[in-house]
């Protein structure tokens, strides 16, 4: 399959009158833009490219191995990103081409609704179906949801109080990871939707037993919580992707951060917040966060400052620092999104921005994924452009309000 798209064209959601200052810093311009609208509109364009390499490609681009694009199938974590940038280019463009693509990546993931052995279902569904019935409201999408969001459920232990992430693994019987706050969003979504009580307690147990057992004293979060699944009880707290079981893994922290800020959103509940607010302390005010706020892959990795960054860190940060800060006073407010906009100035220089045809097809360039496994390090990763576009639209949204 040859796709050939036009000119790509952006929705304004701006109005044309000067926009006031109620945040202060780098946002206080009185014009639209134009280093956002460039990124928009170079990203839409890398994509495009992106499309024709795949031509009838069935699974999603996931990175680069050397040259070679790496792609992944319905049981990958990431398999669901890909899509959800589709959808967001669809949102933004208004053009039919993306939802074309968007649906053809969507429909491949279906499967994902069954599968019990990950809660990476979570990710998978909610980025590529969510995106997909937020946009539609095709009923087929939401069956998938809420199927998926059922499935999810099965992981829970009520001993524990939590998901479990991964199947037994590393010596882990029961293990729990940061990342699984991420996969909330799709239960949370599915107890307001079905309606299921059941579903928002057990996201909020889970939460609630991430906030007693992932955190160190300085707001930190430890990568992975072994429980014993028989009596619940905590036994290691240790790391996978991390430098070392007391560092501070990038994403992780990152993971954390839109995990708490979301868990906020859906309930309210203060304690959410204030765990929301102090990650993201812990990340703005780190002392070996390097002056373009792209973290290293660990804030504690060796090597720094040669250590590789993460970019897919620093678009999920941004991302979850333009969600939170529309919940807080005025003056955290306008920190956490001037903060969030130097990332995506960072994010959107020539540093980390690809050229269109370069990078393999993907938006961004220098992420992380496992630098301990010596597995894409310094490299693009689906997820990094997912949360890159995301967090472009959130500042975008923002901006028109102003
Ligand atoms: N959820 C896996 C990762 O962040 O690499």
């Amino acid at each position: 399959m040859s796709l050939s798209f036009g000119k790509v064209r952006f929705i304004s959601l701006f109005t044309a009158v000067a926009l006031g200052n109620s945040w202060g810093g780098q946002l206080s311009e009185t014009e639209k833009p134009a280093w956002l609208e460039a990124a928009l509109e170079r990203s839409a364009r890398q994509y495009e490219y992106l499309l024709t390499k795949l031509e009838s490609e069935e699974h999603a681009p996931r990175s680069l191995e050397g040259t070679r694009l790496t792609t992944v199938a319905w049981r990958d974590w990431t398999s669901g990103f890909f899509a959800g940038s589709l959808w967001q280019l669809h949102e933004v463009t208004g053009q039919t081409h993306w939802r074309v693509a968007a649906e053809r990546y969507t429909a491949l993931l279906a499967p994902a609704q069954h599968n019990r052995r990950t809660h990476d279902v979570g990710f998978v569904l909610n980025c590529s179906f969510g995106h997909g019935y937020r946009l539609t409201q095709d009923p087929r999408y939401r069956a998938v949801l809420l199927q998926g969001a059922t499935t999810l459920a099965t992981r829970f232990n009520a001993k524990v109080g939590s998901i479990q992430s991964w199947e037994s693994r590393n010596g882990w019987e029961f293990p729990v990871i940061i990342d699984n706050m991420m996969n909330l969003e799709l239960l949370l979504w599915a107890a307001r939707e079905a309606p299921d009580a059941n579903l928002r307690a057990i996201a909020v147990s889970h939460a609630d037993t991430t906030l007693r057992n992932h955190f160190r004293a300085d707001a930190s979060s430890v990568h992975v919580v072994n429980y014993n699944p028989r009596t619940g009880q905590m036994r290691e707290r240790e790391t996978h992707q991390g430098a070392s079981h007391d560092s501070a893994w990038a994403r992780g922290q990152a993971w954390g951060l839109y995990g708490f800020t979301l868990m906020y959103r859906e309930t309210k509940d203060a304690r959410y917040l204030t765990q929301a607010g102090r990650i993201a302390e812990f990340i703005m005010q780190h002392p070996r966060l390097p002056a373009d706020k792209i973290p290293y892959w660990d804030f504690d990795a060796p090597k720094i400052p040669h250590a590789p960054r993460d970019a897919s860190a620093a678009a999920i940060t941004a991302s979850a620092l333009l969600e939170l800060a529309d919940y807080v006073a005025a003056d955290s407010a306008a920190r956490y999104r001037n903060f969030a906009e130097a990332q995506l100035r960072s994010l959107a220089s020539p540093t980390y921005l690809a050229e269109i045809g370069s990078n393999g097809g993907f938006i961004l360039k220098h992420s992380t994924g496992n630098f301990p496994a010596g597995k894409e390090i310094d490299v693009p990763l689906n997820y990094a452009d997912y949360y890159f576009l995301e967090a472009l639209l959130r500042l975008r949204r923002v901006r028109s309000e102003t």
